[in-house]
């Protein structure tokens, strides 16, 4: 074929894409016209394809941007950091925006919710906001695995339970992708924590590998099919994840059936050449190194040009073919939109809260209270997001004061005055406009101590007292024992003093949880009357504060992670964030000591979180899956049904309570022909609608087999069904067994069921 039929053959394509926009792509005439350009590209257009065009080359504050060939219509995709919302880099000069984007919860805020319906919708709105500023593709949502609570980058992430991150992660993908905006599942793995993370060496085992850290990424990619997932910046047992081939070509593409685009994390890696015989289809953000680096290797003959081949081709298959959804959103207009999202920000953000401790029923707040005194920084100054490529900047934040207000809340003017006099000015954007979400934050400043005295003062002017704790994480730092997980004694000894003089007032402590992870709450936590983990809610949290507090909204959210009482109770506590020093400096992208350390290894294995919790059985300070209701809800009928392609738990839930509220069931299972019956794994979760005071739901938690399988490593046979008598717990918490019933399965053999 020539060139010039060439043309009119891609004119061809175009005016098919255009017409047929809403149809599912032909797979018929597409490859097929895709070979054809493939095989008339020129080395540098292939090359240029595979890799992005820079970020500071990236226009309109995006993240990222491909290469387009005009003379054959393929367009440029955009790729815009998530997960939180969009992430615009206002930092940049050539930004032409009117209005800032909608920054939701974060991660861990709304997979508390356990509501993979509410996720989609967020995911949706996510995705409608992409839509308005051109961007095809979302860098997010982030799923690895809450190992260790201090990880640097958990608040990005969802659990440290795999099938609840892999079910809510495909949630999202499904939502964003529902109006035509690609999203992408990341870091392909094992990037559980951020200290020296370019060079860091992740050293675990297979069967480990397989059934927690990768297990979350398969149903996500399976169900949710994503159009592209970003490899981690980290190495998994000596090779850069962006340049291993059983992790990219094996497992991913050929055992799972990934047909997206593989992308690197930004600056990750050594060797370009490799990653695309690795299986990458795109180098991010790309630069002049990597494109003579893939020259070099192929004129060498180290990299083939059917190995490039195979890369350029997804990228370009996704570039001229948008998603069948596309045009299913017609774009609203944009105030309309915002609007929307505000209000899903906020019910997101109320959803995902978890109450912790209601003593006396403090919560919600009796009528009485109309003067309340807020302590604590957070109060003033409420964070919504962690630093880096996550954080969004929004266009405002709804401190928890200022929701106290919107509620017709008074306050003591004592100690407004004093945290007023203290706290810098408060400026929404301020780690936004420079160094597009990385720099620091120059509103966290450490507590002010507060006297007995000023107390005494300030407790005479309110009717109760609201404590705000609040910790900043961020990319590219682990969080440390000392400073995030403790608590200061500036903050002790305030709940403590707060907590005497109110209570002899009879008047009610309320300690609000502004953290994106676990801290210590053993030493303080009897002094409060409630407490609630707001997390880091998004800009609509103050409002969702109050929501909760006041009883407007029944909390229904649950912990997606283990609350300990000591840190040291973890067995991954030993050896974070790693061991080994290198002697010669590493160069790495996102800071951090680049000589150490070197690795960590996962020497738990599957001991990880409540896992870890159970077997140790230790007592912790809140388990996984817990969360309190301002009503009760009741199980009964619980049955088991055994389906051709899954285990289905049926129960009634009833609410007996005088509010209403939903309920999170959580579906717990062990093969107990195993012996050890304390290792039950989460299988399923379902939250509820809202049932009123004494209304019944029927309920079906539905666990797909591929739930309960295991990973054989003995042999090359992969997953497989074990025969047994499998004990199935529906319950509250990991810990709070509600009913239980058993079935027995026949079970698949090893080797006859694969990937
Ligand atoms: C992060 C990614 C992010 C990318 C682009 C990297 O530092 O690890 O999550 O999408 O930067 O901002």
């Amino acid at each position: 074929m020539t060139i010039k039929t060439l043309k009119s053959t891609s004119i061809v394509i175009l005016l098919w894409v255009a017409c047929h926009i809403n149809a599912k792509p032909s797979s018929a005439l597409i490859p097929y016209h895709l070979k054809e350009i493939l095989s008339n590209l020129s080395v540098q257009e292939k090359i240029e394809l595979v890799t992005g065009v820079g970020y500071e080359q990236s226009p309109q504050g995006m993240t990222g941007y491909t290469t387009s060939i005009e003379r054959f219509g393929v367009p440029h995709m955009a790729l815009l950091d998530g997960p939180q919302g969009i992430r615009i880099d206002w930092s940049k000069k050539d930004l032409n925006y009117s209005i800032r984007p909608t920054a939701f919860p974060t991660a861990t805020a709304l997979a508390s919710s356990w509501d993979k319906k509410l996720v989609f919708k967020v995911g949706e709105a996510i995705g409608k906001e992409a839509r308005h500023i051109n961007a095809d593709i979302i860098l997010g949502p982030g799923i690895n695995l809450q190992r260790n609570l201090l990880g640097g980058r958990n608040f990005e992430y969802y659990s440290e339970d795999p099938i609840l991150t892999g079910r809510i992660g495909a949630s999202m993908v499904m939502g964003i992708q529902s109006v035509g905006v690609g999203a992408t599942l990341k870091h392909f793995v094992a990037n559980n924590s951020e200290t020296n993370r370019a060079a860091l060496d992740i050293v675990v085992d297979e069967k480990t590998l397989r059934e927690l850290y990768l297990r979350g990424f398969k149903i996500a990619v399976q169900d949710g099919q994503p159009r592209a997932i970003m490899t981690a910046y980290n190495l998994l047992n000596g090779v850069h994840t962006s340049q291993d081939r059983r992790l990219i070509t094996q497992i991913l593409k050929k055992e799972w059936g990934f047909e997206g685009i593989v992308m690197t994390d930004w600056m990750s890696g050594t060797d370009a050449a490799q990653q695309i015989s690795a299986g990458v289809n795109l180098i991010m953000p790309g630069s002049s190194d990597d494109r003579s680096s893939i020259k070099k290797s192929l004129q060498s003959g180290r990299l083939r040009m059917e190995q490039l081949d195979q890369s350029v081709e997804e990228v370009l298959r996704s570039a001229i073919n948008p998603l069948p959804t596309l045009h299913s959103y017609k774009l609203l207009n944009k105030e309309k939109l915002l609007k929307n999202n505000r209000s899903l920000a906020r019910v997101a953000a109320a959803n995902g809260m978890v109450l912790l401790r209601n003593k006396g029923k403090t919560l919600p707040l009796k009528s009485n209270i109309r003067e309340i005194a807020f302590f604590g920084n957070g109060s003033y100054h409420s964070l919504i997001s962690g630093l880096g490529s996550g954080r969004v900047c929004s266009t405002y934040r709804v401190n928890i004061i200022e929701g106290a207000s919107n509620f017709g809340y008074g306050q003591s003017k004592l100690l407004e005055e004093i945290m007023r006099n203290y706290l810098p000015k408060s400026n929404p954007h301020s780690v936004c406009d420079y160094g597009g979400g990385f720099g620091r934050d120059p509103e966290l400043i450490d507590e002010r101590d507060i006297s007995e005295k000023e107390i005494g003062l300030i407790e005479r002017q309110s009717d109760a007292a609201i404590i705000t704790i609040r910790r900043l994480p961020g990319e590219g730092k682990d969080l440390s024992e000392e400073d995030h997980f403790e608590v200061s004694q500036t903050e002790l000894s305030l709940v403590r003093s707060v907590s005497d003089i109110y209570r002899n007032k009879k008047k009610p402590v309320i300690v609000i949880l502004n953290v994106p992870a676990p801290i210590e709450t053993e030493s303080w936590a009897d002094h409060a009357d409630a407490i609630l983990v707001s997390w880091l809610g998004g800009q609509e949290m103050g409002n969702a504060v109050f929501d909760i507090l006041t009883g407007k909204q029944n909390p229904s959210g649950h912990l997606t992670a283990s609350w300990p009482k000591k840190y040291s109770d973890l067995q991954s506590a030993s050896g974070f964030p790693g061991i080994g020093t290198s002697e010669k400096l590493i160069p790495i992208f996102g800071g951090g000591d680049m000589a150490k350390p070197t690795k960590i290894e996962y020497l738990e294995q599957d001991s990880v979180g409540y896992r870890d919790i159970l077997q140790s059985q230790k007592s912790v300070a809140y388990p996984f899956g817990f969360g309190m209701h301002y009503t009760e809800f009741e199980l009964s009928n619980m049955y088991i049904k055994q389906r051709p392609h899954n285990v289905e738990v049926l129960m009634t839930i009833t609410n007996i309570g005088e509010v209403s509220g939903a309920d999170v069931i959580q579906v717990y299972s062990v093969n107990s022909d195993k012996g050890d019956v304390t290792f039950r794994e989460l299988k399923g979760f379902r939250k509820t609608d809202i049932l009123s005071p004494n209304q019944s739901a029927d309920v079906t938690v539905t666990i797909p087999y591929r739930e309960l399988e295991i990973f054989n490593n003995d042999n090359d046979c992969g997953w497989m069904l074990e025969k047994g008598t499998y004990l199935f717990f529906a319950a509250h918490s990991s810990q709070h067994i509600m009913s239980s019933g058993m079935i027995k399965l026949k079970g698949y053999p090893s080797c006859e069921k694969n990937g």
